[in-house]
């Protein structure tokens, strides 16, 4: 999918086109594997610390019976799965990023593989979680294909994703902070070059009607598309449909 520019230019730099195609994935894998180790720390400073209540409220969405079998696709570090854990279900991680999976200290069994080609059987799982990768991924439409064969019959997804709030008021500080203050603070703590690519990446995402469109495609339903925290974040839910 073309990237689309929902951003105001934050640099000059930020004038040169995204990757897509096979460069994409290799500029994003080399990005995680670069800001593995500060991850964490940036995701808490660049939320207020809200990042783990979304997190929260994603596997809270699963609504799945305990000891459900639970993909956490782009688990990185490992948050969500934690937090899946805590819940009682049984998760396995899968990551593109060794070095985002190097940095995982949730203790779920790791896979290293690129979303768009899961290494699991059909029905494989009763839900799944994916938190802040929807625009990282090189065939979002190939992606959520995948998601729906390895999810059994009424298996549920949650999908966490940043959002851009509609207020104009939350709104003018939101590109403030996402396009200035956080570039500068990655660049301080982390690595320039992600912390700039990160509010770009965004052009990615595709529009909520389309992202529904092409759940629906892929064999969801019911899909719920919701913001959180005015539009800060926003949460996705889907149920798998199919009688296998
Ligand atoms: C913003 S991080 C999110 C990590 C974690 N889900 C979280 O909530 O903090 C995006 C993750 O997506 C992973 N990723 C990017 N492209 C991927 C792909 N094609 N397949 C699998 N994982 C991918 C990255 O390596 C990275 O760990």
């Amino acid at each position: 999918m073309a990237p689309r520019r929902r951003h105001a230019a934050a640099d000059p730099a930020s004038t040169a086109p995204l990757p897509t195609g096979d460069e994409k994935t290799a500029r994003v894998r080399a990005m995680f594997d670069t800001i593995a180790p500060r991850y964490d720390l940036m995701n808490r400073l660049m939320t207020f610390g809200l990042d783990q209540a979304w997190r929260s409220c994603a596997v809270g969405a699963l609504a799945l019976p305990e000891d459900a079998l639970v993909l956490d696709l782009a688990c990185g570090t490992g948050d969500l799965s934690r937090l899946a854990r805590r819940s009682g279900y049984r998760v396995v991680g899968a990551d593109l990023s060794a070095g985002m999976l190097a940095a995982n200290g949730a203790s779920t069994p790791l896979v290293e593989a690129d979303g768009s080609r899961l290494p699991f059987v059909d029905g494989a799982f009763d839900g799944l979680v994916c938190g802040y990768a929807l625009r990282n991924f090189t065939d979002l439409a190939a992606t959520l294909s995948e998601c729906a064969r390895v999810l059994r019959a009424g298996g549920r997804l949650a999908v966490l994703e940043v959002d851009a709030p509609t207020s104009r008021l939350w709104r003018a500080g939101y590109d403030v902070w996402f396009n200035r203050a956080v570039p500068a603070l990655g660049g301080a703590l982390s690595d320039k070059e992600a912390y700039h690519y990160l509010p770009r990446s965004v052009a990615y995402l595709p529009p909520a009607p389309v992202l529904r469109r092409m759940l629906i495609e892929a064999g969801f339903s019911a899909v719920g598309i919701r913001p959180l925290a005015g539009g800060l974040s926003q949460q996705v839910v889907a149920t798998r449909t199919g009688s296998r």
